[in-house]
C-alpha cells in the first residue's frame, strides 16, 4: 500500500468584471477576460490523500459524504490531474469551509483552486502558478483567479495553453474591502456552469463580450491609480450587463430577490451623497458592496439595518492558494 496526502487552502474571489459564457464549456475558456480580488475573511480547506488500496475516490464537503453531482465533478477533476501523471489510484477528498456552504456565496472557486493544488501536490508534481491556475479554470472557470495572490486578472487566452489568472496588485497594495450582504441562505437555483451553457441565447451577450475588453482596462487601471470613483462605475456597469444578459437568456435566469434592488438603488444614493460605495452581484440575490476600509463599518451597519438582509460579512483582499 502507498499513501501520499497533502492539504490546500484557498479563498472565493469576487469578480469586479464578470465571466460569463464559455466558448468552449469543456475546456472552460471564456469569451472575455474578467478581474476579481480574492476574499480574504474566507476560505476552503482541502485534503486530498491517495492510497493504493481505495476502492472508489471518497469527498467528504464539511464533514458529509457527497453523492451525486457533487462528487462526480470533484472525480472528474481528480481523472483530469491523474491523467497527467499517468496514474488511477484513489482519494479520499476532504475539504472544509470556514463560511456557512448555506450563506449563498459561492464556493466553486475556493473548492477548485484547493483542490488543485492540494491534488497536484498529492501526487509530487510541481506545478508553476500558471499552471496551477489553468488546472484550477477546468473545474471552475472562476477557481483559476483564486489561484495567484490579491487582484487578479484571468487573461483570456488563445487556447487552453494561455487561459489563466495572474496577479496585477498584492493584497497590501490598496484595502478594498468587500461587505456582503447575504439576503438568501439557499443554494442558488440555476448554477453557473449551466448559466455559461446558455449565454450565448441571449441577444445581449455578443454586446457585452464586444466591449469587455474596455470595461478590463478601466478596471485595471482603477485599481492600479486607487481610483475609487473609477472603479465603482466600472463594476456597476459590468454586473448590470451580465445580469441583463441572464434575464434575457433562454431560459431566463432572474437572480434578484426584491432586497436586492433595494441595496443596489440604496448603494448608488449613498455614493451620490459622499459614502463611495459600489455593488456587485454573482449568480445569486446575495449583494456584494465594495469600499475602502475604513468605510467598511459605517456601510456594514447601514446594510444591517435594512429588513431582509440577513448578514453582512466583511472581507479584505486576500492571499494566494497554498500549502499547509
Ligand atoms: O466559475 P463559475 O463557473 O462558478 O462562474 C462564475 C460566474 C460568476 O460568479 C457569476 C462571475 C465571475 O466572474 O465570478
Amino acid at each position: 500500500m502507498t499513501t501520499s496526502s497533502a492539504t490546500a487552502v484557498a479563498h472565493p474571489n469576487i469578480a469586479f468584471i464578470k465571466y460569463w459564457g464559455n466558448r468552449d464549456n469543456e475546456l472552460r475558456l471564456p469569451m472575455n477576460g474578467s478581474i476579481s480580488m480574492n476574499l480574504k475573511g474566507l476560505s476552503t480547506r482541502t485534503r486530498v490523500t491517495f492510497d493504493s488500496s481505495f476502492p472508489t475516490d471518497i469527498f467528504d464537503l464539511n464533514s458529509k459524504r457527497q453523492t451525486g453531482s457533487s462528487l462526480d465533478r470533484v472525480v472528474k477533476h481528480l481523472n483530469f490531474i491523474r491523467g497527467l501523471r499517468g496514474i488511477s489510484t484513489h482519494a479520499h477528498v476532504f475539504s472544509e469551509n470556514d463560511f456557512p456552504t448555506s450563506a449563498g456565496i459561492a464556493s466553486s472557486a475556493s473548492a477548485f483552486a484547493a483542490l488543485t493544488l492540494a491534488t497536484v501536490a498529492a501526487l509530487g508534481l510541481d506545478i508553476p502558478e500558471a499552471n496551477l491556475s489553468r488546472l484550477a479554470r477546468r473545474g471552475s472557470g472562476s477557481a483559476c483567479r483564486s489561484v495567484p495572490s490579491g487582484f487578479t486578472e484571468w487573461r483570456k487566452g488563445h487556447s487552453d495553453l494561455d487561459s489563466f489568472a495572474v496577479t496585477i496588485a498584492d493584497p497590501s497594495y490598496w484595502s478594498l474591502t468587500d461587505c456582503i450582504a447575504i439576503v438568501e441562505e439557499n443554494q442558488k437555483k440555476v448554477g453557473s456552469t449551466e448559466g455559461h451553457a446558455t449565454a450565448y441565447t441571449s441577444p445581449l451577450q455578443a454586446a457585452r463580450v464586444a466591449d469587455s475588453d474596455r470595461r478590463l482596462d478601466i478596471c485595471r487601471n482603477a485599481i492600479l491609480k486607487k481610483d475609487f470613483q473609477a472603479l465603482a462605475e466600472i463594476v456597476e456597469l459590468d454586473t448590470n450587463m451580465m445580469h441583463a444578459v441572464m434575464m434575457t437568456s433562454n431560459p431566463p435566469l432572474l437572480y434578484w430577490q426584491p432586497i436586492t434592488l433595494e441595496i443596489m438603488t440604496s448603494v448608488s444614493a449613498w455614493r451620490k451623497t459622499g459614502l463611495p460605495a459600489a455593488y456587485t452581484l454573482d449568480a445569486g440575490a446575495n449583494v456584494h458592496v465594495l469600499c475602502e476600509a475604513e468605510k467598511a463599518e459605517i456601510i456594514q451597519r447601514r446594510l444591517s439595518s435594512l429588513p431582509g438582509v440577513k448578514q453582512v460579512i466583511i472581507s479584505n483582499v486576500g492571499g494566494a492558494a497554498h500549502l499547509l
